[in-house]
């Protein structure tokens, strides 16, 4: 793989020279989202654009996140969630899959020390076990080693679908008023919140999704019911800090009302 670049700019050894600052958003320009979650989309056309193979497109889109997280770091930006995976890209040809697997764990191999460092923890949603026992070793390795990071919370979805979430969550709610754990009438938004894979974790405030493309895609569906939608013109592997900076000043821009009137105040309506 190329250099990758380094996620804190005070991590840069000491010969390379200042780096160009990373963001034209500052946290005084508007409000920072808690959450961000990003559908990286573009990996393809950016590689067939330079008439390379696909995971050509795959790797750049590697390093993009890493330059998403230093992103992160530096605007204040505490929740991170990537939509690395989707459980539709299982339909792909077999060898794409092959790449992109063996790219999520090269990428585990290499960076869990480096984010460890730097204060991210990484969490997983979706279904690991399609990858296997050793990739699934590797993912409650890389969970275990970050737990007790709290600067950037990463969520990495992997074999992720929300229909697929929320069904299992209706399932595991069922079970419990068949069993008489629960009673439908105890049912309720929370209830349900609570079966999801993030449950506990706040809601995306913001959703970005590259490529031009204006759709979710099966994406966050119950917990995006909030979120503010930004939809950038930039293929993921040129994903950088400006881009990052872009949206979050189109989300500063946002008035969120939450269903509420403006003059009536907050909550939801
Ligand atoms: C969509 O582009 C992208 C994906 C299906 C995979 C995203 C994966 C990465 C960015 C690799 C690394 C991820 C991590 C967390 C290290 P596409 O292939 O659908 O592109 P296209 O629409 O142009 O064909």
């Amino acid at each position: 793989m190329s250099h990758p670049t380094p996620l804190l700019r005070t991590a840069e050894p000491s010969g390379a020279g200042p780096a160009a600052p990373a963001a034209a958003f500052a946290p005084h320009d508007g409000a920072v989202p808690v959450h961000v979650a990003i559908i990286m989309d573009g990996n393809g056309r950016w590689a067939a654009a330079r008439g390379l193979p696909r995971i050509a497109g795959h790797r750049a889109g590697a390093e993009a996140v890493r330059r998403t997280i230093r992103a992160c770091l530096d605007t204040g930006v505490a929740w991170l969630t990537v939509y690395a995976f989707s459980s539709e890209n299982w339909r792909r040809p077999a060898t794409e899959i092959s790449d992109l697997t063996g790219l999520l764990r090269h990428y585990l191999r290499q960076e869990v020390a480096e984010l460890s460092r730097v204060g991210v923890r990484m969490r997983f949603i979706g279904d690991r076990a399609r990858f296997g026992a050793a990739m699934g070793s590797q993912i409650a390795l890389a969970e275990e080693r970050t737990a007790a990071n709290t600067r950037l919370n990463l969520n990495i979805a992997l074999s992720y679908g929300a229909r697929d979430e929320i069904v299992a969550a209706a399932r595991k709610l069922a079970q419990a008023a068949m069993e008489g754990r629960i009673s439908p009438e105890a049912i309720d938004e929370a209830a349900f919140a609570a079966q999801l894979t993030a449950a506990g974790q706040p809601d995306p405030d913001l959703i970005i999704r590259t490529s031009g493309e204006q759709r979710l895609s099966n994406f966050l569906l119950w917990q995006s019911a909030y979120a503010e939608l930004v939809f950038l013109d930039v293929l993921w592997p040129d994903f950088d800090a400006a881009h990052f900076c872009q949206a979050l000043g189109a989300f500063a821009g946002r008035e969120r009302r939450f269903g509420a009137r403006p003059d009536a105040g907050a909550g939801r309506g």
